[in-house]
């Protein structure tokens, strides 16, 4: 059986961030929420994640007396405590003797000015004191609690983010460059720094991030990833000094763009994540939506490929930052849990237990709420995903199997986001552009991997790369490597635009990967947001499109070469007739460019057309309806796991096929046929 994150552990995880030094002075509370745990089915806390001031009130003086008491309380139930370091939020002794400690941000071409004390996540990465109080305090931690029986897991800081521009990080990041390029004409000549005479003469010149370098913008977000990953180190390095074998872990934020989690995933044992999806919000959205955090949720699993990993964070009720902060209709928790597990979560844990009575997050969905009992829908709603869980207990440790492979790479991201055009229309909706490449594998049950540009491809039938601006060096080779073997790969409009250093390649379009896609793309039409042109499926494709589809507002000119064929053409305009969409044949596989965005129906057919022609495995071997997903989760002991989660407001009709599988849900009725799911209803349904 594969292992589970924390083997002394054995058991899906059911609870979350719990803030007891809040309440400490308020007698009976603990109490409670000792009594109400069970009755929850929550078996895990997250606790100290903000607790700095509660630990070390003054400078060297530590208070672990209420800690003691909450690892304690947790080890006498076999409850499992995920243990947070206090770095995101800092005392304000510390900022008033140490200023060092915080951030200094300041937009580009004003004076340099420290942040104030406030908030959270305010801290300079590069700071010798902050890294050495966050050092004494985690060690402090590690050697009281290192060994205590309730430790599970170590929580670093809280979704670590942001970036500190204080003369310090700034003279790190040039030793970083000069580390990286040697020598300032390597430099100048990658951040083609002839533009507006921005040529460096001295290290110390570069002082500002200048946006109309757009190569320096780059290599900035990499060095903020990278001291990001250092300070993550220090800390890991630090809790992992007394408590060796005791897993690590810190939350990521799927959306955040500001970090690249693949330098971060080396430093931590098993990805966690914090996830809001706001279902509640569109009442009407059964894909579209689901589809999106199902992607998120790929893209956290596939960082740490080969193992689960945990929902830290998700809100049991309405958040209190969405615009709109609608009640999750009954239902709706479970389905948002069981979602997350679907994809290969082994826990459900929620940003709060207790709904705090002041600061920010007082409006906030938490398990236990103001009016402090079992009897509010939400407990309920809680309690019931707790039973499920405990249900759920032989999916423990699966995993997903991918076959296919989707290309998100957040450096891609940012040197798309960097550079000024080609049109700002596309360069914010990276993710949604790959979140519409994904969803006809959603909604057909294939699971996907998500995967950057630095990935090994083999092992996958199927890789998609849309809209790959940068390419990392070696990409195109291993692509062709990919493809000549048998693979079958899919290219969209704007690929291959840039190197490394953001600079275009010349030659050509999709540059490196030219040869392998068999198209040369020459120019873009960025249409208005109200106008389309059409694809025209050509007579006899090697897929057996048919018809007409809309193009969406990105069209790409491009020419067929070397052989390639042309699949679907344009329907107007002076380039009607010209390539939509082409396939070259490369040794023994296919590689495809699609040069036009492509409206929800093509997309569908396309990738539903490709997933035929690989033969691509399903999740269950049938059509299903919409808004309903299926995912399967494996071990290595002969064990299938099939969960099928209906996003509609309403029922649908599943054919789970004739075989008959115990629903591990709902009293484990063994199921086959057609099955009618209620509206937010889930089946988990055993093979083995
Ligand atoms: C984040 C944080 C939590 C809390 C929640 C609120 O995920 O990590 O501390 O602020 O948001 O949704
Ligand atoms: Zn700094």
């Amino acid at each position: 059986m594969n292992a589970p994150l924390n083997p002394k552990f054995p058991f899906l995880l059911h609870g979350g961030d719990y803030n007891p030094d809040q309440w400490r002075h308020v007698p009976g509370v603990l109490d409670e929420d000792f009594r109400l745990f069970p009755l929850a089915g929550i078996n895990s806390v997250s606790v100290g994640i903000f607790s700095w001031t509660a630990l070390e009130p003054e400078e060297g003086r530590y208070e672990f007396g209420w800690l003691d008491d909450v690892m304690d309380r947790c080890a006498a139930r076999g409850m499992a405590v995920v243990l947070a370091t206090p770095s995101g939020a800092r005392p304000a002794w510390m900022a008033r003797k140490y200023p060092e400690v915080l951030r200094m941000n300041w937009p580009e071409s004003v004076a340099p000015a420290r942040n104030l004390w406030s908030g959270r996540h305010n801290h300079c990465p590069t700071s010798p004191v902050y890294r050495e109080k966050v050092r004494r305090i985690d060690e402090a931690l590690s050697a009281r609690y290192g060994k205590h029986p309730a430790l599970a897991f170590w929580h670093l800081s809280n979704e670590y983010s942001g970036e500190c521009r204080c003369p310090r990080c700034l003279a790190a990041f040039r030793d970083w460059l000069r580390k990286k390029y040697g020598s300032l004409d390597a430099l100048n000549a990658a951040w083609w720094t002839g533009f507006w005479s921005h040529g460096y003469t001295d290290w110390d010149q570069i002082e500002r991030i200048d946006p109309c370098l757009d190569g320096l913008v780059l290599d900035w977000k990499r060095f903020v990833s990278d001291i990001t990953a250092d300070f993550v180190r220090m800390e890991a390095g630090a809790v992992r000094r007394h408590a060796p074998g005791v897993p690590v872990t810190t939350n990521l934020m799927a959306h955040y763009d500001g970090l690249d989690y693949a330098r971060i995933a080396p430093e931590i044992d098993f990805v966690s994540w914090d996830c809001y999806p706001q279902y509640h919000e569109r009442p009407g959205e059964t894909e579209a939506l689901p589809a999106r955090f199902g992607l998120s949720h790929d893209y956290m699993r596939s960082l740490k490929p080969g193992k689960p990993f945990l929902l830290m964070e998700s809100c049991p009720g309405p958040t209190n930052w969405y615009h709109h902060n609608r009640l999750l209709r009954p239902g709706q928790h479970r389905l948002k849990s069981l979602q997350a597990v679907a994809h290969g979560s082994d826990s459900v844990q929620y940003f709060q237990i207790r709904k705090g009575r002041g600061g920010a997050e007082k409006f906030h969905g938490a398990v236990i709420d103001h009016e402090g009992t079992e009897r509010t829908r939400m407990f309920r709603e809680v309690a019931r995903v707790g039973r499920d869980l405990k249900a759920l207990q032989p999916v423990l440790g699966s995993l997903v199997p991918a076959r296919v492979a989707v290309v998100f790479d957040r450096e891609s991201d940012w040197a798309q986001k960097a550079s000024a055009g080609p049109s700002d229309a596309v360069k914010q909706h990276y993710f949604d552009t790959v979140a519409r490449h994904y969803r006809p594998y959603w909604k057909r049950g294939i699971p996907v991997d998500v995967v950057n540009g630095d990935a090994p491809l083999e092992g996958y039938d199927l890789v998609i790369a849309p809209n790959l601006f940068m390419l990392r060096d070696g990409f195109a080779e291993r692509v062709g490597r990919f493809v000549e073997a048998g693979g079958t790969f899919v290219a969209t409009w704007l690929t291959g635009v840039v190197g490394p250093t953001n600079l275009c390649f010349r030659g050509g379009f999709p540059g490196p990967l030219r040869k392998v896609l068999g198209v040369w793309a020459e120019e873009t039409d960025y249409l208005y947001d109200d106008e389309r042109n059409s694809i025209e499926c050509a007579a006899g494709n090697a897929l057996g499109l048919q018809g007409s589809f809309g193009t969406g507002t990105v069209c790409e000119i491009v020419h067929p070469e070397g052989g390639a064929q042309v699949a679907a053409t344009y329907g107007r305009d002076f380039y009607a007739g010209s390539p939509a969409l082409a396939v070259n044949r490369f040794g023994k596989g296919e590689a495809w460019y699609l040069a036009t965005w492509g409206d929800d129906a093509f997309l569908d057919a396309f990738h539903a057309a490709l997933a035929a022609r690989r033969g691509l495995r399903r999740a269950l071997e049938a059509d299903l309806p919409d808004g309903v997903c299926a995912n399967v989760r494996e071990n290595d002991a002969g064990g299938r796991f099939v969960f099928v989660t209906n996003f509609a407001g309403e029922p649908r009709a599943v054919d789970l096929g004739p075989a008959p599988r115990k629903n591990l849900l709902d009293g484990g009725a063994v199921l086959s046929g057609t099955v009618t799911l209620p509206p937010f209803g889930v089946l988990a349904l055993a093979e083995s």
